[in-house]
């Protein structure tokens, strides 16, 4: 049983490669992921199955594969330390997602907030967008996760692979454990520069590893709309880098200039970002292919355990 193999309690997150990621993503899932993984034993991955849900362009999809792994090394991830992989190279992900499928209802995926909001902003309705709490269900109950650090948007998420963990069972016996979400006060929903929840859809980002002329022109457009000295929104984006008690003086200090205000944000950034892009810049697409190849190898052992036990209990093997 691969559960008896495993020491340390289990922590796993995943980010799609759908796009450049940004700070919201950076603050709400991926340095949580950071902070914690010595402490764990760790699974990062690239979901790039569910970026398939919104994604029809093979060339990007492979850049932005790429670049997820060099951003999470370049943040601070040590490849050695966990396992890190791409969600398609194992192929017990959508296999487990079927099974899920077999047992969670109709009624019950329909409740999902993240499809409804999908589909209002336009998104094609397809069966995988729909299915894709299954998907995700399977990526953490695969290996036996406990804690998975996400923002609060994957919230009702964490509770839909909870209840693929139930009725799987319920159904066939104890199989799989019931994960937590980690999501940290004040960082569980990160602001984009208009306000709203920072997100790719919204065109409100801030991206992490942008150029510094591209970090500045988003955060110069952080909207200002404040009635008193204070401008919120540049206020809450800044919380993430500096702590509140040295805002309150700093931002005292230079009541009503925004632009001087917007100017420490950037520069508060840079001191963040500069080393990490440095990082960023040494690493080579060689090295991506073997960290992915090596994560595989490792993933591939615990997956293919759990999954026999699965397809024992369900009754395909005789
Ligand atoms: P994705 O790729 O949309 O987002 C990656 C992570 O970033 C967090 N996030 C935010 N956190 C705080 N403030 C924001 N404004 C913000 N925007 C994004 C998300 O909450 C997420 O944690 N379904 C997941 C990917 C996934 C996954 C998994 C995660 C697939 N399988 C298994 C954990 C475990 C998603 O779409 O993330």
């Amino acid at each position: 049983m691969p559960s008896i193999m495993q020491e340390k309690k289990r922590l796993l997150t995943g980010l799609q490669p759908s796009g450049t990621l940004h700070i919201g993503n950076y603050f709400g899932a991926l340095k949580p992921f950071i902070d914690l993984y010595d402490s764990y034993d760790s699974y990062l991955m690239v979901v790039d199955y569910h970026a398939l849900t919104t994604m029809r362009n093979p060339e990007q999809l492979q850049e932005n594969i790429r670049n997820i792994v060099k951003d999470y090394l370049a943040a601070g991830v040590d490849s050695e330390k966990i396992t890190l992989f791409k969600q398609s190279d194992i192929a017990q992900h959508t296999e487990l997602a079927w099974i899920f499928e077999c047992l969670v209802t109709v009624p019950v995926l329909m409740q999902a907030h993240s499809y409804k909001d999908k589909v209002a902003k336009g998104l094609e309705a397809n069966a995988g967008l729909f299915n894709y709490p299954m998907l995700m269900a399977a990526d953490i109950l695969l290996y036996d996760t406990q804690v998975v650090p996400v923002g609060e948007d994957q919230r009702q998420h964490i509770e839909y692979a909870r209840e693929a963990a139930n009725k799987f069972n319920n159904a066939f016996g104890k199989t799989f454990t019931a994960p937590t979400e980690h999501i940290i006060d004040g960082v569980g929903v990160v602001p984009g520069t208009d306000g709203k929840k920072m997100s790719k859809s919204y065109g409100n980002t801030i991206p992490l590893f942008g150029t510094k002329d591209e970090i500045s022109k988003a955060v110069m457009g952080i909207v200002t709309d404040s009635f008193g000295g204070r401008p919120e929104n540049v206020y809450a984006i800044h919380t993430l880098f500096r702590p509140e008690s040295e805002l309150d003086a700093l931002y005292e200090e230079k009541e009503g200039n925004y632009k001087a205000l917007k100017e420490v944000l950037i520069e508060d950034m840079e001191m963040l970002v500069a080393p990490m892009r440095e990082r960023r810049d040494g690493i080579t697409d060689e090295q991506i292919r073997e960290v992915l190849a090596s994560g595989a190898e490792k993933a591939r052992i615990y997956a293919e355990a759990k999954m026999q036990d699965v397809k024992n209990k369900i009754g395909v093997t005789v």
